[in-house]
């Protein structure tokens, strides 16, 4: 089968990046210290299986042929592109994360470029395939399922490098939507563990608008949302890595909001004194609020009409009546 070859392929190749990058000498000079500077443990690097595939043209392509490997299925996994017809490793040079899917099977990979560069995207990630489907992949999900089972909460941020660090500090309810908006899917493998979802984005991110627009969805999948906004310039990783383990949960407790209040209060700023602005936004509002499926959790609703109402200076009759419209 397909999908059991592009496996199989994965786990050679995460071997095979782990032992590069413990074992060779540029391993251990670039990538090692990479991961080191960036204040990851060997503990930390082992966990996550990370690895380094080096700045060669075909090192990691030729021994994976070497091993009998179809080089059709190489590609389909992305670690193996053609350049002047000949097979050629896609990351060279670059430091690896595998994806990993709930079992710990490897979907695919996330390849960041050292340093900084205009001209290389700073992750190549694995195009999409029989396994990997961008769509449907938390990164963090195999480490983090049973510290979100247990904790009844799921963290949710940017990057690889953001559940990796939270991670280090204790952190482990963390998984990542990888610098994508959340799609359905990923909502519903959320709720498999938990219907409390906590979404940690940096305050100026365009992720947080996103994260906005999908949050009727989220709603409707039964999950309660929270926000925690983190200081200018800081996602989750520089920012346990400044303040520290303790001081970073303080501060996860202490700016945790209710999204669908703050997703209020951010509509009542920009409408200001607009009449139209603000009924059009009473609607929303309502909208949202009558996604909320009342056979699971019914108070949910009605304080949410209480205090959506209160905010607004609104009859609460009113915005029942507007909340009852869009239920059918
Ligand atoms: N991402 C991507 N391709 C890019 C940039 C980002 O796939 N060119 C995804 C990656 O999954 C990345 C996430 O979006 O982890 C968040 O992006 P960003 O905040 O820019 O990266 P960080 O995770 O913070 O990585 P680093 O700290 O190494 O810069
Ligand atoms: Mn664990
Ligand atoms: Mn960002
Ligand atoms: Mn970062
Ligand atoms: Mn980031």
């Amino acid at each position: 089968l397909l999908a059991d070859s592009l496996f199989i392929i994965n786990n050679y190749a995460r071997e095979y990046f782990t032992d590069t990058l413990f074992n060779s000498e540029e391993g251990q000079n670039i990538g090692l210290s990479y991961f080191e500077e960036r204040g990851f443990t060997e503990e930390t690097i082992k966990k996550f299986q990370l690895g380094y595939c080096l700045n060669t043209f075909n090192s990691f392509s030729q021994s994976a042929l070497d091993k009998g490997y179809n080089l059709e299925y190489l590609q389909k996994t992305g670690l193996v592109t053609i350049r002047n017809d000949q097979p050629a490793d896609n990351y060279r040079g670059r430091v690896i994360f595998p994806i990993h899917n709930q079992s710990g099977k490897i979907l695919g990979f996330g390849a960041r470029i050292l340093g900084k560069s205009d001209r290389a995207p700073k992750y190549i990630n694995s195009p999409e395939n029989d396994i990997y489907v961008k769509s449907r992949v938390l990164y963090g999900t195999y480490f983090a399922r049973h510290s979100i089972d247990k904790l009844n909460e799921c963290l949710l941020v940017e990057g690889y490098t953001d559940v990796i660090s939270l991670h280090q500090a204790g952190v482990e309810n963390v998984v990542a939507s990888s610098g994508t908006s959340l799609t359905q899917d990923q909502l519903r493998l959320i709720k498999k563990y938990t219907n409390n979802l906590t979404i940690l984005y940096d305050g100026d991110s365009a992720g947080v608008k996103a994260a906005l627009r999908g949050l009727d969805m989220a709603i409707e999948e039964g999950l309660n949302v929270k926000l925690v906004l983190l200081p200018d310039k800081e996602d989750p990783d520089s920012y346990v890595q400044k303040i520290g383990a303790n001081a970073f949960r303080e501060f996860i407790q202490e700016n945790k909001k209710d999204f669908v209040l703050f997703k209020l209060q951010i509509s009542m700023q920009e409408a200001g004194s607009d009449s139209t602005k603000k009924s059009q936004l009473v609607n929303e509002i309502a909208e949202t609020i009558s996604k909320i499926d009342k056979t699971e959790d019914f108070t949910r609703q009605q304080d949410y009409i209480r205090q959506c109402s209160q905010l607004l200076h609104i009859d609460e009759q009113g915005l029942i009546q507007l909340v009852n419209k869009f239920i059918r």
